[in-house]
């Protein structure tokens, strides 16, 4: 089989490195991947934003399966492309990419399907926003509808930090047009999990369950990331909790998908709070998660590949994956100045020395190559994983993976995993 992912994250080096031990594998591309995802397949200079030319390439090169790593290439369409050019695609429509697209048709979803969320209102007028937080009180939740690069969500513990937010959203337009509507929603209690399944329309193959660590620092305080580490299992994520995420919330949502006929394929990702009532959704994302892919891919058993080609043609009811009996953790490591301003083309030493230590994977994210050297590319730039017997071990094997890795101009969390060894 002739392969294409698209993204070059962390994510994109662990799929790239999972799918490379397929024996059902021939070629493997990358657009437009990175130093990492280059040791194990052929990158291609087109970027992720470039649909068109995406799958012009994926025409020319007889491409039998395209793999998009994050959501905007999904959200704006192309699957839908890869469709039209007979291309298998493991990921949602446009369409079915509204479930992370916009907040506000996620919740329609969730009530549509009776699942377990917050409750919740949206709003295009301010002054009626403003009105809402009034009647409501604090802790409320605000958050732009569309894409806002992970920064769309304001968790107010006052009135007046809410009142702040939606004038921010709506009236300064802060995200621009992502937050011309705004849903406004009650605030859950409890621990968070996401938990990952692959999906071709009608069936749900669970993928596993993680916890990020999304605040920049430790003790999770600063600014949200894109996530600075991930650990799985979790132990808040029970095996009763997962039956009912699968049962109550992601068998549910994509039937409800099934019946507006826009069936979701791909990776469905269930970010959830687990309250005293069970799991309850927060969102979905219409991708696999960024670091939680590094951190879930070490612990399979079984050829990635099948299964997501069954998640393109209906098949996954016959896919059964095997997985590792054993704990992961990754911890990511950026560049300093993170999520702010940050400097790039420092030089990266020890990868492999690290890569090599027992357990441990390195996988790049925001790295360019230099003259056979490594160098920081990107904000953050390496997740350093490793699997364990049990979750203190992975946990000290990545950290000690992360301290044979010489980078004066890097920093990571200290404290991933922390909370679930108390
Ligand atoms: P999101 O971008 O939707 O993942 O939201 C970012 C973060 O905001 C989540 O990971 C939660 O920590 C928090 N959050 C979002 N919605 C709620 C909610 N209804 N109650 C409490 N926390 C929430
Ligand atoms: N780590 C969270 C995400 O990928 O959205």
């Amino acid at each position: 089989m002739r392969v294409l992912i698209i993204g070059s994250g962390g994510r994109e080096h662990a799929l790239a490195w999972a799918i490379s031990a397929s024996p059902l594998l021939t070629k493997l591309y990358v657009a437009p991947g990175n130093p990492g995802t280059a040791a194990l397949a052929e990158n291609i200079a087109i970027p992720a934003s470039n649909i068109a030319k995406l799958v012009e390439f994926a025409k020319d090169q007889k491409i039998d399966l395209v793999i998009p790593g994050p959501e905007a290439p999904l959200v704006a369409g192309i699957a839908d492309a890869c469709a039209a050019a007979g291309i298998a695609c493991c990921g949602p429509t446009a369409a079915a990419a509204q479930l992370e697209g916009s907040k506000a048709f996620c919740k329609e979803i969730a009530d549509a399907a009776n699942i377990p969320t917050a409750a919740w209102a949206e709003f295009t007028d301010e002054d009626a926003a403003h009105d809402y937080v009034d009647e409501q009180g604090a802790p409320i939740v605000i958050k732009a509808d569309g894409l806002a690069a992970g920064k769309g969500v304001v968790v107010a513990t006052t009135e007046d930090e809410a009142h702040e937010a939606i004038s921010a959203i709506m009236g300064d337009k802060i995200h621009g047009e992502a937050g011309a509507k705004i849903v406004i929603e009650e605030c859950l209690f409890g621990e968070e999990i996401s938990v990952f399944a692959l999906c071709d329309g009608l069936d749900a193959l669970y993928l596993g369950v993680a916890a990020d660590h999304k605040r920049v620092g430790e003790n999770d305080t600063g600014p949200n990331t894109g996530g600075m580490g991930a650990i799985s299992p979790p132990p808040w994520g029970s095996q009763p909790v997962l039956d009912a995420t699968m049962e109550r919330i992601i068998r549910p949502a994509l039937a409800a998908m099934v019946a507006r006929d826009t069936p979701f394929r791909g990776f469905l990702f269930a970010g959830l709070m687990v309250t005293e009532e069970g799991p309850k959704l927060i969102e979905f994302n219409v991708r696999f998660g960024d670091p939680e892919c590094e951190t879930l891919l070490p612990l399979l058993r079984s050829d990635l590949l099948p299964a997501l080609l069954a998640a393109t043609d209906g098949s996954l009811k016959h896919v059964d994956l095997r997985w590792k009996d054993a704990a992961s953790a990754t911890v990511v490591m950026c560049a300093k100045g993170y999520p702010g301003a940050y400097a790039t083309g420092s030089e990266i030493f020890g990868l492999a020395e690290a890569d090599e230590l027992p357990g441990v994977t390195v996988f790049q994210a925001g790295t360019m190559a230099e003259q056979g050297g490594i160098l920081a590319n990107g904000g953050r730039v390496l997740a350093v994983n490793a699997i364990g017997a049990t979750l203190h071990e992975a946990i000290s094997r990545a950290y000690a993976a992360v301290d044979v890795i010489d980078w004066p101009d890097g920093f990571c969390r200290r404290d991933i995993g922390k909370r679930a060894l108390i």
